[in-house]
């Protein structure tokens, strides 16, 4: 029987096996990398909620979750109302509902190349066809307007941007972002903003926010506790929709059904969201991650220059850098040989859908350890 699981991974497996230890150079796992969000917040209201069970579910979510994420777009200038806002139990879960939201079999949606590989299973799970639209690698990952614009047609159901981007750490500049919801409104195709990494933007001035910046017509945002606040486990995101009333309304409405049909977030972590957001202890968690977050990037670029072998783009925000190997290898061949000699893991572009020459991506969450020896082994290993 054929495997389903592809030979880098079977190396990784292994290897582990075999007893040696592999440095994973690709995490987006915030945990892993040593950012423990103060957990006395979560016990104090997790042990309230636990002495006063109380279950009163709320298809969108309990409210004071949602106006605390309201609060949170007031405070960023981004206006976003509490009765448009849904809990999800994961982005993923958000991209379900909106895929189900927008389409029929047959329909299609556009999402940037290359990408984090989230999409494709949600999507043939819908029977849609995901249509790429390029990044422009030569141009520092600008968008391609033109191209995405050609492969619209009135199948196309949403057009899906992800600022700032898994892999390649771009952001989409302003002016982007404004060219893209014209289009969008001209052809009357909804917006989903995918900005789980909104909170880890490095470039210049403000996070340009797709509903700050610019006016879609109809719009949802998708954001979670997971990457922001350093808490994948408490398994909490939310779609905020914006917009034409006209167009926001049915949204909501329809949203609303599905989410009445799962009422899937847990009560205690929804109870706990508005603390979350406001507790001192959390806001200095929360800066502190982010400086350390941005200094291990710089640390990781600081080691890439050092290659000769490697050109990239410093990544203006996320988690990840996604650098070129300027020489003939094979990506797969390139990855398996560098574990298997090195103990180095990195990801190959083609788990990112991009096939255009030979990549490799790396995760700055990394401790900053690991991003030293893990970096350092892979630039001796090309210059061999
Ligand atoms: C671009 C992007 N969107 C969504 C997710 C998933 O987010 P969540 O943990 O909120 O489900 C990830 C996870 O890495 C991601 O990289």
């Amino acid at each position: 029987m054929t495997s389903w699981i592809n030979p880098i991974e079977q190396t990784y497996r292994r290897l582990k096996n075999e007893g040696h230890d592999i440095i994973r150079l690709f995490s987006g796992n915030p945990i892993d990398e040593g950012f423990h969000f103060p957990g006395d917040i979560l016990q104090q209201s997790y042990s309230n909620y636990f002495q006063n069970l109380d279950y009163q579910p709320e298809s969108k979510g309990l409210l004071p979750a949602r106006e605390a994420i309201q609060k949170y777009y007031q405070n960023q200038g981004a206006t976003v109302d509490a009765e448009n806002i849904f809990l999800t139990t994961g982005t993923s879960e958000s991209f379900f509902y909106l895929f189900s939201l927008l389409t029929q079999p047959g329909d299609n949606i556009l999402t940037p190349n290359p990408s984090y590989p989230l999409f494709d299973p949600i999507a043939s799970l819908r029977n849609i066809e995901l249509r790429h639209y390029p990044l422009m690698e030569e141009k520092g990952w600008a968008l391609d307007i033109e191209t995405l614009k050609q492969k619209t047609d009135t199948k196309t159901k949403a057009i899906i941007l992800v600022s700032p981007h898994n892999p390649t750490g771009s952001v989409l500049t302003a002016d982007e972002v404004m060219k893209i919801t014209d289009w969008a409104n001209e052809k009357n195709i909804p917006l989903i903003c995918d900005e789980v990494f909104s909170e880890f933007y490095f470039g210049e001035g403000f996070f340009p926010r797709t509903i700050s910046v610019s006016k879609p017509h109809l719009c949802f945002t998708l954001n979670g506790l997971s990457k922001m606040f350093a808490l994948p486990s408490m398994k909490l995101s939310w779609i905020a929709v914006t917009g034409l009333s006209e167009k926001v309304i049915p949204a909501v409405e329809h949203l609303e059904l599905m989410a009445d049909t799962f009422l899937s977030c847990h009560t205690a972590i929804q109870k706990t969201l508005p603390i979350i957001f406001e507790h001192e202890e959390s806001l200095s968690f929360l800066k502190n991650y982010k400086n350390e977050v941005r200094s291990r990037r710089d640390l990781a670029i600081e080691l890439f220059k050092k290659s000769p072998s490697l050109s990239f783009t410093a990544p203006q925000g996320s988690f990840y850098l996604m650098g070129k190997i300027l020489k003939p290898v094979s990506e797969e061949d390139f990855v398996i040989e560098l574990m298997e000699e090195t103990g180095v893991f990195v990801h190959p572009g083609y788990f990112f859908d991009y096939e255009e020459g030979s990549h490799v991506v790396i995760s700055f969450l990394t401790q900053p350890e690991k991003i030293r020896s893990g970096i350092q082994a892979l630039i001796e290993f090309l210059e061999k």
